[in-house]
């Protein structure tokens, strides 16, 4: 993963006002002066908000949203897809903290992140009760965070279970650093754990990744019983239940079947943009890059963007 940066051109159509009112802002000290790279003049994503506020435009998000990517199927595309709508939620202007929740480290991997190169996952702000500030990881966006997870996370579900307010803890955690982002994005694990409980009561919305086939389908009528035992037990409700369509092929007779039975038994929380297959996505997922950045006029990307204004109409994308 790289910085990402914008031409004026860019940065000015993303601000709502044109490359000339941008220099001319500038000249008159009304913007920030601008940075050079290379001799030319770029623009960084985390400085969106200061811009847009110079331009007495409203923020890029008026309430903060804490989503939790979840599926108890594997495979589906939570870890893959996670990684890179945050990234590009960052790209955008956004605060972004990504959590990883799952042992096996695929997120922390999807963002190049060496699995031995940090300290502390959640194991230790969960159990030994550490700041949750002192695991937070930089990457090269200056907006952009990681919790990362590695096999040191898989003892805490079983350290979880003789705790009090064990199903909370992550919630809690998480209050205290709210304020410093607009979007904390999580990355479950395909299993049904106290771990996974505590992303889902830390968060107000949920991303459901399916597979267009039965297998799926099935699944996703295990997670919808869950989750209302959940909602009674806990008395708790997601604000917004977004379930996708992944790795969707259109020529697959049961990839189209699959998706007429989803929009019959799941039409309100069945998302307008289908994420088409893009081996694209594998193979920036591979390598450690995000889709925007590994291929960004690839459908991946350009399906990713849609999928990000059905969540936030409001939020300014330049293609
Ligand atoms: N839209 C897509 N097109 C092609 N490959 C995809 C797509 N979405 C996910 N993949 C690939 O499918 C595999 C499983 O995805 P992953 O994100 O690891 O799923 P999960 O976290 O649900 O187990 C990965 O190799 C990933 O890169
Ligand atoms: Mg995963």
């Amino acid at each position: 993963m790289e910085q990402p940066m914008y031409t004026a051109k860019d940065y000015a159509n993303l601000l709502g006002i044109t490359k000339p009112t941008l220099l001319k802002m500038e000249t008159q000290g009304k913007l920030p002066p601008p940075k050079t790279s290379d001799g030319v003049r770029v623009y960084y994503p985390h400085e969106i908000p200061h811009y847009l506020k110079k331009l007495g435009k409203p923020p890029l998000i008026t309430s903060k949203r804490r989503q939790i990517f979840l599926n108890f199927k594997g495979g589906t595309g939570k870890t893959s897809i996670s990684a890179f709508y945050a990234f590009r939620l960052a790209y955008l202007g956004m605060k972004v903290l990504l959590i990883d929740l799952d042992p096996q480290g695929h997120l922390t991997q999807c963002l190049g992140i060496d699995h031995d190169s940090f300290e502390g996952t959640l194991y230790s702000v969960l159990i030994e009760k550490a700041d949750i500030r002192d695991v937070v990881l930089s990457t090269k966006m200056e907006n952009l965070k990681l919790i990362p997870a590695n096999l040191d996370l898989s003892p805490v579900e079983l350290a979880l279970t003789s705790m009090n307010a064990r199903e909370q803890r992550l919630r809690k955690s998480i209050a205290s650093i709210q304020g410093d982002y607009d979007v904390i994005v999580m990355d479950a694990s395909p299993s049904i754990g106290l771990l996974n409980l505590n992303g889902i009561l830390a968060c107000n919305d949920l991303f459901v990744p399916v597979l267009a086939d039965f297998l799926s389908y099935h699944g996703l009528k295990i997670l919808f019983e869950t989750l209302s035992t959940i909602e009674e037990d806990f008395d708790f409700i997601f604000e917004n239940i977004y379930i996708f369509l992944n790795n969707y092929n259109a020529s697959h007779n049961i990839c189209q079947r699959a998706k007429e039975a989803l929009e019959k038994h799941y039409s309100g929380y069945l998302m307008k943009t289908v994420l088409r297959q893009d081996i694209k996505i594998a193979e920036a997922a591979s390598v450690g890059m995000p889709i925007h950045q590994y291929a960004p006029k690839n459908r991946g990307s350009l399906d990713l963007n849609e999928f990000i204004k059905e969540v936030f109409p409001n939020l300014p994308i330049v293609f």
